[in-house]
């Protein structure tokens, strides 16, 4: 089918490629000429595995093309997929004004029928209003739906997650957008959840807050671990063997970052307050989640006393594994408040330095891990990377000034930092120190 997605940034590029990897003929549209340029060359402007990839081979297999015109999408595909951005304006509040200017202007470009499908993640109630806003710049007779087709993929993981959805929900009223829906979704090994649209709206920030919310458990958990002697990883590890539990996404660290958690749970909140709902216990999750990386800030004030003129080695930057992406980052919020307080950073991370280089040119760049824990006196670990959990501590504790860890995702090897009489603090578990 011919599919058109207007908006090609993390959410509309990768859907475009990996419709196109399903077969479809794809029309990708954004309105900044450089990214199209770079795009049409086969270069992607973030960070994401196997998206070049796949991305070089569908430019060369012409299944993927690009435009700067929002009218060249309403004339290309039937189904039309709206995937521009809504920052964050006010806490939890949406700008809504790339999604209105695109409805807008597919309304005035309609010709013949065509399936608008948000995929943005809209507050609740968008497809009714997107459904309006056509309504009223239409010019003439010409029908058309609205759908919701939320996308639940993961940054570094966007790929396999597109290709290999779990479930794919859409939110359609009308037979004939549910059917075009399906048509599009039919390579798809998963099941189709068909909902009315402002169902499948709620769904996205739904579970996004949802896990949100198991990770601050985790989080608030292992505060109780810390206080009671009781250890984090143990305690999930139980509790997630029960099946109405589960394992994923329950562990304890400095807190979750990135572009969508900590937007959707504030929107959410924010949504279900303007519908009469009191939000407490979603609000909550924001609250305990910033707490969380406070926490861990007075942890290494309290044990390096001074942080004045201390020189600190960072592993990560990024706000998970497999991305370049720093925004919400802990790691991002620690050196601020790190570097107020007049400590010396050396920093490493596989592929978050050049942007963290253009927010914070003043931080010493490492080469790699050894390179930032040398002279330091202390490591700490931001973000899980591979190269971090499997790093030699040898290494460390011979180019370390103090073999002190702070473990902000409990992933450092425990014996090992023992057997080399290194201290280790961790989330929510006993800290390893050596006999004094
Ligand atoms: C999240 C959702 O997982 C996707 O399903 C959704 O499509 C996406 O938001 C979105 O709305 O677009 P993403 O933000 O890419 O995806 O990252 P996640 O892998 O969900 O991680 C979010 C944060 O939670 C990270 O900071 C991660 O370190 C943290 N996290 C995750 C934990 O602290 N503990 C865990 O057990 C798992």
């Amino acid at each position: 089918m011919k599919i058109s997605v207007i908006g090609s940034g993390h959410v509309g590029l990768i859907t475009g490629v990996c419709f196109a990897e399903k077969g479809h003929e794809v029309l990708c549209v954004d309105h900044d000429r450089e990214k199209l340029a770079r795009l049409k060359k086969g270069e992607v402007p973030f960070y994401e595995p196997d998206l070049p990839e796949l991305l070089q081979k569908h430019v060369a297999s012409r299944r993927l093309v690009f435009s700067d015109r929002t009218e060249d999408a309403v004339e290309f595909g039937q189904a039309v997929f709206i995937c521009v951005g809504t920052p964050s304006t006010e806490r939890g509040k949406a700008d809504m004004s790339y999604v209105e200017k695109v409805a807008r202007t597919i309304a005035e470009n309609l010709k013949d029928y065509r399936l608008v499908i948000e995929k943005s993640t809209v507050p609740i109630k968008t497809g009714e209003r997107i459904r309006r806003t056509i309504s009223r710049y239409v010019r003439g007779d010409v029908h058309f739906d609205v759908a919701s087709n939320p996308e639940f993929l993961r940054e570094g993981s966007a790929i396999y997650d597109t290709l290999n959805p779990d479930r794919v929900v859409v939110g359609v009223d009308s037979a004939k957008g549910e059917s075009l829906l399906r048509e599009i979704y039919g390579g798809f090994n998963c099941p189709i959840v068909v909902t009315s649209v402002g169902s499948a709206e709620l769904i996205k920030h739904a579970s996004n807050s949802f896990l949100a919310l198991k990770i601050t458990y985790a989080n608030w958990l292992s505060r109780l671990c810390e206080a009671s002697g009781a250890d984090i990883e143990q305690v999930v590890h139980g509790m997630g063997l029960d099946k109405r539990i589960g394992h994923h996404f329950f562990g304890a660290g400095i807190g979750y970052g990135g572009s969508c958690f900590p937007k959707d749970v504030d929107a959410l909140a924010h949504i279900s307050e303007e519908l009469g709902v009191d939000a407490p216990m979603i609000r909550l999750i924001s609250d305990t989640n910033r707490s969380q990386l406070e926490r861990f800030y007075q942890r290494i004030e309290s044990e390096l006393w001074v942080l004045h003129d201390k020189t600190l080695a960072i592993w990560g930057l990024a706000f998970k594994p497999n991305t370049d992406d720093l925004r919400e980052a802990p790691a991002l919020r620690l050196i601020e408040k790190l570097k107020a307080a007049g400590a010396r950073l050396r920093v490493h991370d596989p592929v978050a330095m050049p942007n963290t280089r253009k927010l914070h040119p003043d931080l010493y760049y490492a080469k790699d891990p050894i390179d930032a824990a040398s002279g330091a006196d202390a490591l700490i670990v931001c973000t899980e990377w591979p190269q971090y959990k499997e790093a030699d501590l040898a290494k460390v504790k011979a180019s370390i000034r103090v073999p002190m860890i702070f473990d902000g995702r409990n992933c450092i090897d425990r014996k090992k930092a023992a057997e080399l009489g290194m201290t280790l603090f961790g989330i929510g578990k006993a800290p390893v120190k050596p006999a004094e």
